[in-house]
């Protein structure tokens, strides 16, 4: 069975090209109404053309699907909710994808290289996404697939910038999770690998190839379902591979918090602060109430033994 997506609207940023121009043209064979929005800017945000989001609106059609451009930047997402409404009375999903590079050396990085990322990554995806929740709310179905990147879970050379607004997509995907869930608002995030005109400098041609953004779409597509009960999830996915990525927290240490709770008293349990085994996969903070409660149970924080290559630095 084919999943579709008849009758409804899903809100396609940045998809003149690259992994959002796939999303549009499937949602579209697919159902879908799609408004295909794009600023047309180059991949450091330069310029703006109505030409990229037109040629895939025209693609669509020419294919006997329904679509919209939009042209407005994401900087001014209630414009492209707005462009949905008009069009088709509604939005049910929305692809947060468009972006940017800015990559340079922290030590060369201007302030303008940090704004104008987080202004298109992190601002761009909270005003579509505020623009919509009220509709989402109201009908009670929402479906959010927000876009970070293997650069924000893990961190990358010359990317401080974009590597900060990514991971921030996922703290701003989970508190959607949260709140939406009630109303049948499911928000997941995305950290993909394709060959795009963002990639395609840093990749060789082989490489390239395997790495289609068509093979990106069945997990977006599944995700935006409306059979789908999936929400809160964090997922790898390129060339094929889908995986789902958690939190993982060490059992952890707890100490009396007497006089004897010192730096030195950390040291010396260090191994156990970072012991992973019998890990928790913890959706929300540890109960630290309940924590302080169990610990004054504790016998005092006994010094132990000082690793040997400290010893002579540590005093308490
Ligand atoms: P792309 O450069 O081919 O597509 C991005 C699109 O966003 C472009 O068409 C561009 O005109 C549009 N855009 C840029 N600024 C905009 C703005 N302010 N408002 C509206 N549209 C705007 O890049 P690609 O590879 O398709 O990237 C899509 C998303 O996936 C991005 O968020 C990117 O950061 C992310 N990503 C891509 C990876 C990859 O391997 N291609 C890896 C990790 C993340």
């Amino acid at each position: 069975m084919a999943l579709r997506y008849d009758g409804q609207t899903v809100v396609v940023t940045g998809a003149g090209g690259g992994l959002g121009r796939t999303y549009a043209l499937f949602f579209a064979s697919r159902g879908a109404n799609v408004v295909v929005n794009d600023l047309g800017a180059s991949t450091n945000g330069e310029g703006a053309s109505s030409k990229a989001a037109d040629v895939v609106v025209d693609e669509i059609k020419k294919a006997g699907g329904k679509a919209v451009a939009n042209y407005d930047s994401v900087e001014n997402g209630e414009r492209i909710i707005q462009t949905a409404l008009d069009a088709f009375g509604a939005v049910h999903i929305l692809i947060n994808n468009a972006g940017i590079l800015r990559d340079v050396s922290f030590k060369n990085m201007k302030d303008s290289d940090w704004d104008l990322i987080m202004l298109v990554h992190l601002k761009g995806a909270f005003k579509t996404t505020k623009a919509a929740w009220p509709v989402f709310r109201k009908q009670k179905f929402g479906r959010i697939i927000n876009t970070a990147s293997a650069a924000g879970l893990y961190g990358s050379f010359g990317q401080a910038n974009y590597s900060a607004a990514k991971l921030g997509l996922v703290g701003f995907t989970e508190t959607l999770a949260k709140e939406g869930e009630k109303y049948n608002i499911l928000a997941n995030v995305i950290a993909p690998i394709a060959a795009s005109r963002m990639t395609q400098t840093i990749m060789t041609e082989d490489v390239l190839k395997a790495l289609k953004p068509e093979k990106v779409v069945p997990l977006v597509a599944y995700l935006a379902h409306a059979d789908t009960g999936e929400t809160n999830g964090i997922y790898e996915v390129g060339a094929g591979y889908v995986a789902k990525l958690r939190w993982e927290r060490a059992q952890g240490t707890l100490f009396k918090t007497d006089e004897s709770f010192t730096p030195a008293s950390i040291l010396n349990r260090w191994a156990e602060i970072e012991d992973f085994k019998g890990a928790q996969y913890p959706s929300g903070p540890n109960d630290f109430l309940a924590l302080l409660e169990s610990a004054k149970n504790l016998p005092t924080n006994a010094q132990g033994s000082i690793p040997v290559d400290v010893k002579d630095k540590v005093v308490i």
